[in-house]
């Protein structure tokens, strides 16, 4: 998030915190193969689903954790499989962002860890089929001191 406040505005947009939501992740139950919604409809990753109808651009932050997004973020993005069987299964919607940004940092001072992030990247890129995207990332950051400002450090790919 310190990362994050550096290259966003955050009074512009809402933040959904995936540390604090309540939200179980996707169980493979088959239901949205059939039909729209979740098993789950009434916790927040279904709240925030719906909000991603309305958004314009999303912006998803976490650290690399064991090289993958940290697990409360795995866990929400797990729930986009009611959307990715919405395009790829029923075929009945098709979920669209304007822009997807991912910011995310490693310890360390290796780009290979963040193969994983990149991974799932490519797989929101598919599935939103974003005009702009881009993947910015930070490596070596247990190294830099708080003080330090952290953006002159990253690095942007599309
Ligand atoms: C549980 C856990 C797993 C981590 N796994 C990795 C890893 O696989 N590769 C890596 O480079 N850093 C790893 N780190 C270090 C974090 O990526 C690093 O501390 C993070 O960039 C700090 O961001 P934060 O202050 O927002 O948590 C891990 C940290 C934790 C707590």
């Amino acid at each position: 998030m310190r990362l994050a406040s550096e290259l966003v505005d955050l009074k512009d947009i809402e933040i959904v915190n995936a540390y604090s939501m309540s939200l179980q992740p996707c169980t493979d139950c088959g239901r949205c193969i059939k039909q729209p919604g979740c098993m789950f409809d009434n916790d927040d990753a279904t709240r925030f689903i719906e909000t991603l109808k309305d958004t314009d651009t999303l912006i998803i932050v976490s650290p690399i954790h064991f090289g993958s997004f940290s697990s409360e973020v795995v866990t929400l993005l797990s729930r986009l499989q009611t959307l990715f069987n919405g395009k790829h299964t029923r075929k009945d919607t098709r979920p669209k962002l304007n822009s997807l940004k991912v910011i995310t940092t490693a310890g360390a001072n290796n780009s290979s860890m963040f193969q994983g992030a990149k991974l799932t990247y490519s797989i929101l890129k598919s599935l939103f089929d974003p005009e702009t995207s881009e993947f910015i990332s930070l490596k070596n950051s247990d190294a830099l001191k708080d003080s330090t400002s952290l953006s002159p450090y990253v690095s942007i790919e599309t």
